[in-house]
């Protein structure tokens, strides 16, 4: 379709002064798509930039609500790599939910990164615990017992506290959550609240069976570490008591990847004990200090 036309008959001038004004509007849009083109480019350099700049920062909370979390747990000779299983096993379970099955719906993407963020903070109530209960080598006494279950208390008001400097709506709130409500078992039995099936929180739901599959699997002051198959014998033992079924078949569907995790995680250790080991006969000569003893509790 043609642009523009001349009527004839056309002067010698009126052709001349189209043309120029057909050259300067080509122009005009060789360099408005020029314009654009950069404009475009920059965008794409922003967003880049910004979501850099959001992956670096999102990195950074990572890192630092994980190492709160390790600090808390440290205090725990054995828990290692505890909080790394805990969220790997958390977020496999949370997948395959989310794969199929009743709670398909409300599992979404949201979900498992705030799972994932969330389910190492678990246990950092137990800061307010004393050493000598939570490093006792033999069973609690009931009020030792007592003092013990305060830890899920004292965890999530910490995050609920925590939370509230950011407002509603961050991973802390099922932080939060899964703090309070980790030790609830799912006939109602449980600690500290006593609720049932699905009045406890799905992500506290699900790291109530990876925590407790990762104590039985683990070396602990009081225990050695099971067997994987005979843990998984333990937890199917707690079916509609102690565990959500629904849970209990997504675990048992994932199971292999559980055992290769901890495979994968127990060549880890033994790596890292044979460099400890070096490093300690290197250094051999140096004086050992005694630790200091255990205060009264
Ligand atoms: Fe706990
Ligand atoms: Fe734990």
């Amino acid at each position: 379709m043609a642009d523009d036309y001349l009527v004839k008959p056309f002067t010698h001038h009126e052709l001349l002064w189209k043309v120029r004004v057909h050259v300067r509007l080509a122009n005009a849009q060789r360099q408005l798509m020029v314009a654009n083109e950069r404009l475009e480019l920059h965008a794409m350099d922003l967003e880049r930039l910004v979501a850099e700049r959001t992956g670096q920062l999102t990195a950074t909370q990572d890192m630092a609500v994980f190492a709160l979390a390790e600090l808390a747990d440290s205090r725990d000779p054995e828990t290692g790599e505890h909080l790394h299983r805990i969220r790997y096993y958390a977020q496999a379970i949370a997948e395959e939910l989310g794969s199929h099955g009743p709670y398909k719906d409300l599992i979404d993407e949201r979900f498992l990164k705030d799972l994932y963020r969330s389910s190492p903070l678990h246990d950092i109530g137990k800061v307010a615990v004393p050493d000598c209960i939570l490093q006792k080598p033999a069973r609690l006494t009931p009020d030792e017992f007592e003092t013990m279950k305060k830890h899920v208390v004292v965890g999530a008001l910490t995050l609920e506290r925590a939370g509230g400097f950011v407002g509603q709506g961050t991973f802390m709130d099922m932080a939060a959550d899964i703090a309070r409500y980790h030790h609830e078992r799912f006939d109602g039995t449980g600690y500290c609240a006593g609720l049932r099936g699905d009045e406890i929180p799905l992500a506290a739901r699900i790291v109530t069976l990876v925590d407790v599959y990762d104590a039985l699997t683990s070396r602990r002051v009081y225990k050695p570490a099971f067997e994987l198959e005979y843990a998984k014998e333990l937890i199917l033992r707690g079916v509609g008591t102690q565990f959500d079924p629904v849970i209990v078949e997504a675990f048992l569907r994932r199971f292999e990847d559980f055992q290769k995790f901890k495979e994968g995680s127990v060549a880890n250790r033994r790596f890292q004990e044979f460099r400890d080991e070096l490093t300690l006969s290197a250094s051999s000569e140096q004086a050992v200090q005694p630790m200091a003893p255990c205060g009264p509790c």
